[in-house]
């Protein structure tokens, strides 16, 4: 039989193949289509010697079995023919896995996802052992493509409709103990012990003493499954959820999803896959899908290379958080989360004890949620080691403040500290406006000094910028982006300039909707065009969130730095704050609140903003404004060398202000209206409206050279 490089089997005594993954000097176990026709081959094998009476597919490697197809191969296929035939391939090789006539065994004893799950659920048997890392799910939806090798038929068919829709819909992961209750994994083994039990299993069903294939479905799930119109009715709710969270336009592999899903009921099996195949060949070349792929690529190779330091991070056993204010306590959670003891210092007794409550409560969610167990819960809370006292500093090996936003604060605190942490320590300031370089300005070890800017809430925003001070040294640089990585963020390294990056580029985007606002446009209208255009929220709705009295510092500080660019339109948030509007959390900004819900825009706004009379403009107009004033400021980012390649500056926007996902990124979408027409329109916006539109250097350098911001 041929060998192919990462798949080995052999036939032990009692004639049972054992089939092991196990890619060569790689962490991760991929199915590639060399793999999938090895399998092709070996199970045609195996069904005509009569000695193999079963099989057991196993990895070779710890915590992880099959983390699904390898993402390069669905990134490269354009042709929706040639992806739906690649698809009927993998179903026809898994069926013939589920119709060998031999029992098989899958021992799930980590990462199982997408295919390496489809795999799975091909088997007649799956047994996961007691490993941390099991983690079983169909994330396809997240690539833009919906489960191509059987999935959507099969996993309806053993755990029901309503487990499958949650889990196909979403590609969310199900660590053992959830895949046990749900009835997708048939019993959960010590991991030392996995082997053996499944190959017990195994002998058990080869010689008829297990019935394979028991369904434990409840008397509920076997009725939304029996009848119709309950099936229908699950199914149409499914898809209004799903409607309220994403359009069809923007991502159909959910709604095509449903399609394949509730074929599986109402299909022949072959039907149902054959509805499969030419769904997954119809979504593979979307740009969507390429798109979603793209950033998931990308974010993966940012978080390696980090950001090209040469030197090795330091590990961080023991940490400590100064402020234990709103962004103090979210870290000290989040890194109390990872298992990492953290000291957490502030000077008033009420904020460590707010801090202390809030990280408790986002435990209790998890708990409440059976993601964590009780002892976990208790156990991580358990790592927060709270003080008023600049005592316990002594062992830690980062220092993260996030004390109030000045100056002279930040740098007597750090002045304090330095003195009691060990040379070896980092000091990391959370500062989200004042430069690095000035805080370490007096420092004893200026070049342990970085900054580390988390976004709010810290515990769901998934960047992080790390700020390179002039005299941060890459060591230093190295052990927070590491631990930014751990933290299961993704650290983005910027130079030390006003506003980093993200809050540079979204004052500008912030800045034109104020100046729109002043025109006459409605709040509700432009909020409504950047909703439409797959932003979160719109303009306004995001400034109440962030906090108007925030938004206005960030504001003064860029103004400060680039004020031609930016006019007057910011002065607005200032007459607003001093008007005693502060936004969502005092429920008045540009928006109404009542008990924390958004109602309409208030008139008052309007009057403080000083706007002309009310006048329509088309979405596309304001959208164009708003974004190509974020291109433009991003183009003049790079220019200035704050990140040092547009990718860094789309996973940031994506990440950081959840630019929507499926247009890949804020350059990338430039590119995809094309370098010349961007450079045009913003030249054309320049004379109607005025110089901060007037295309950045690098713009205009790119249209002369022909150059785009990717290949
Ligand atoms: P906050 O006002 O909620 O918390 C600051 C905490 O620091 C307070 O509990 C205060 O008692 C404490 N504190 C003041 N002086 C201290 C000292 N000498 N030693 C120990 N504790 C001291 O402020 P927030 O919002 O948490 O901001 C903290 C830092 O994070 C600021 O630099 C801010 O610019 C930055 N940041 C804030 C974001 C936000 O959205 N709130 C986002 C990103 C960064």
């Amino acid at each position: 039989m041929s060998e192919v490089a990462g798949l080995s089997h052999r036939i032990d005594d009692d004639g049972f193949v054992h089939v092991v993954f196990d890619r060569p000097g790689q962490k991760v176990n991929l199915l590639t289509p060399e793999i999938i026709q090895a399998l092709d081959r070996e199970v045609e094998e195996w069904r005509a010697r009569e000695i193999v009476r079963g099989v057991l597919f196993k990895s070779a490697k710890p915590g992880m079995f099959i983390a699904g197809m390898d993402v390069e191969e669905i990134a490269a296929a354009t042709d929706a023919f040639r992806a739906a035939e690649a698809a009927r391939f993998g179903q026809a090789v898994f069926r013939k896995i589920t119709e060998l006539g031999k029992p098989s065994v899958c021992a799930i004893r980590g990462t199982c996802l997408g295919g390496g799950a489809e795999l799975a659920l091909a088997c007649t048997i799956r047994l996961a052992s007691d490993h941390p890392r099991v983690r079983i799910g169909l994330p396809e939806v997240q690539f833009g493509i919906i489960p191509g090798f059987g999935g959507t038929q099969r996993l309806p068919r053993l755990v029901g409709l309503l487990p499958s829709l949650d889990l196909i819909l979403t590609g969310r992961r199900l660590d053992a103990r959830r895949a046990l209750r749900i009835g997708l994994v048939d019993g959960i083994v010590p991991d030392a012990y996995l082997e053996r039990e499944a190959l017990s299993r195994l002998a058990q069903a080869a010689d008829g003493k297990q019935s394979p294939r028991k369904r434990r479905l409840s008397p509920m799930a076997m009725l939304f499954e029996r009848v119709g119109p309950l099936r229908r009715f699950a199914i149409s709710r499914a898809k209004k959820r799903t409607s309220e969270r994403v359009r069809p336009t923007d991502y159909p592999a959910p709604f095509r999803a449903l399609e394949a899903i509730e074929a599986a009921f109402a299909l022949t099996g072959p039907q149902g896959l054959d509805l499969e195949a030419r769904i997954v060949g119809e979504l593979v070349p979307t740009s969507t899908s390429k798109n979603l792929i793209w950033i998931f690529k990308t974010q993966t190779a940012l978080k390696r290379e980090a950001g090209g330091i040469q030197a090795s991070p330091r590990r961080v056993r023991r940490a400590a958080v100064i402020g234990a204010g709103i962004m103090g306590g979210g870290i000290s959670q989040l890194v109390a989360d990872k298992g990492i003891p953290v000291r957490l210092k502030d000077v008033r007794y009420e904020a460590v004890l707010d801090a202390l409550k809030t990280a408790g409560g986002l435990w209790k969610h998890q708990l409440d949620r059976r993601r964590i167990s009780r002892r976990e819960a208790y156990s991580r809370m358990a790592f927060i080691a709270p003080t008023l006292e600049a005592t316990g500093f002594k062992h830690v090996d980062l220092v993260i403040e996030a004390v109030v936003e000045d100056l002279e604060v930040k740098r007597a605190v750090l002045a304090e500290i330095e003195a009691r942490t060990p040379d070896r320590a980092v000091f990391a300031s959370n500062t989200s406006s004042l430069p690095i370089s000035d805080i370490a300005a007096k420092a004893m070890r200026p070049e342990r000094i970085v900054g580390l800017h988390f976004f709010n809430p810290v515990h769901r925003m998934p960047l992080v910028e790390v700020v390179a001070g002039r005299r941060s040294s890459p060591e230093a640089l190295a052990t927070v982006h590491d631990l930014a990585t751990r933290l299961g963020k993704t650290p983005i390294i910027v130079r030390d300039s006003p506003g980093f990056l993200v809050n540079r580029i979204l004052m500008l985007y912030l800045n034109e909707a104020l100046l729109l606002l002043g025109e006459g446009v409605k709040i509700d209208d432009a909020d409504r065009a950047m909703s439409t255009f797959g932003l979160p929220m719109g303009p306004f709705a995001l400034l109440d969130q962030i906090g108007l009295d925030t938004a206005n510092h960030v504001a003064g500080v860029l103004g400060a730095a680039f004020g031609k660019r930016l006019g007057d339109a910011t002065t607005v948030l200032g007459d607003m704050v001093t008007a005693g509007r502060l936004g969502a959390k005092n429920g008045l900004g540009f928006y109404r609140y009542k008990n924390g819900r958004k109602l309409e825009p208030d008139p008052e706004a309007y009057k403080l903003a000083g706007a002309s009379a009310p006048r329509e403009l088309p979405a596309e107009t304001l959208q164009e404004r708003m974004i190509l004033s974020m291109v433009n400021e991003a183009s003049a980012c790079l220019e200035d060398g704050v990140v040092r390649e547009p990718r860094e500056v789309d996973i940031a926007m994506v990440m950081g202000t959840g630019f929507p996902p499926f247009r890949g990124g804020l350059l990338r979408y430039a590119d995809g209206i094309g370098i010349p027409i961007v450079a045009d329109r913003l030249s054309r916006l320049a004379e109607a409206q005025g110089g901060r539109f007037r295309p950045a250097g690098l713009l205009q350098e790119m249209v002369r050279g022909q150059r785009r911001f990717y290949g």
